[in-house]
């Protein structure tokens, strides 16, 4: 396959879940500069129908939709081949943060929202994604979300959240290796701190103050920072990279 320019996106199928967040929003802003179609899925739709008014382009569509249950993935996934047709990208986002300081504030009921969120949706929506785009027969992109505290182990009370964290990025090349043979590329994005509403929450000033000054770019993400690598991962310039996990932390982090 030739280069060319362009990433590839015009009149493709992308579902953003999440969409609604800080994150999400950005990103699901960029792919519709691509010409892309974005199909944006969170929990209230107030939030999706604010977020698409304003998306470039055409063809978007929402979703309200809580991942969190598992057994109605296969009916999501449906429902957004029936809206948007062919799903050529999953870029999941969706995820909680509940921080506890002390380790005996955390409850089982933390730990199974987060993990339920977090890791157990992303993997069986990832699965049926991945069903459908190897039904298509034309390869796709599955972009998953992680943490700086995949890798420190979560700052800030976020031990919890940062487990299943660390379980995307396994997760992540599990699912590479899987489905390369498919042409479908599974990559892993994972930001340090990025200024949206999960990281303000129960952040105290201190600690917000001391990462920023530890970011060598010296300023804490926006989410547009965050975009640009998400839209990348899901490119044609992308095409020969999977199971990689992104770090996109203005060098808090170096790996
Ligand atoms: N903000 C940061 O500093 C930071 C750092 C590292 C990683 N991340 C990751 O980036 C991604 C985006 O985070 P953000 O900062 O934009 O957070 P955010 O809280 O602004 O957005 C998360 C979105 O997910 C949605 N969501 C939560 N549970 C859901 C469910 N069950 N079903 C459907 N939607 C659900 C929320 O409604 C929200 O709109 C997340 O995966 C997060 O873990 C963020």
């Amino acid at each position: 396959m030739p280069w060319s320019v362009g990433a590839g996106l015009e009149g493709k199928g992308v579902l953003v879940t999440g969409a609604a967040g800080g994150i999400g929003a950005a990103v699901s802003r960029a792919f519709a500069t691509t010409g892309a179609r974005v199909l944006a899925v969170d929990l209230d739709q107030g939030r999706l129908d604010a977020l698409v008014a304003e998306l470039e382009g055409e063809g978007h569509r929402t979703l309200a939709w809580d991942i969190r249950d598992v057994g109605r993935h296969e009916e999501l996934v449906a429902q957004a081949r029936e809206t948007i047709g062919d799903l050529h990208v999953l870029a999941n986002l969706a995820a909680v943060l509940r921080r506890h300081p002390s380790l005996d504030d955390a409850t089982e009921e933390d730990w199974d929202f987060q993990h339920d969120i977090n890791l157990k949706a992303c993997f069986f929506l990832c699965r049926a994604v991945s069903q459908q785009m190897i039904q298509q027969g034309e390869g796709g992109r599955i972009i998953t979300f992680s943490s700086q505290g995949w890798w420190s182990g979560g700052f800030g009370g976020s031990v919890v959240y940062a487990a299943s964290k660390g379980g995307v990025v396994s997760m992540t090349r599990g699912l590479a290796r899987t489905l390369g043979p498919h042409g479908i590329t599974v990559n892993c994005v994972a930001p340090g701190q990025v200024h949206t509403p999960m990281l303000m929450k129960d952040l105290s000033p201190e600690l917000y103050e001391s990462m920023r000054a530890q970011t060598p770019l010296g300023y804490v993400a926006e989410p547009e920072d965050l975009a640009g690598t998400v839209v990348f991962l899901a490119s044609d310039h992308a095409r020969y990279i999977t199971g990689a996990t992104i770090n996109v932390s203005g060098g808090l982090l170096m790996y």
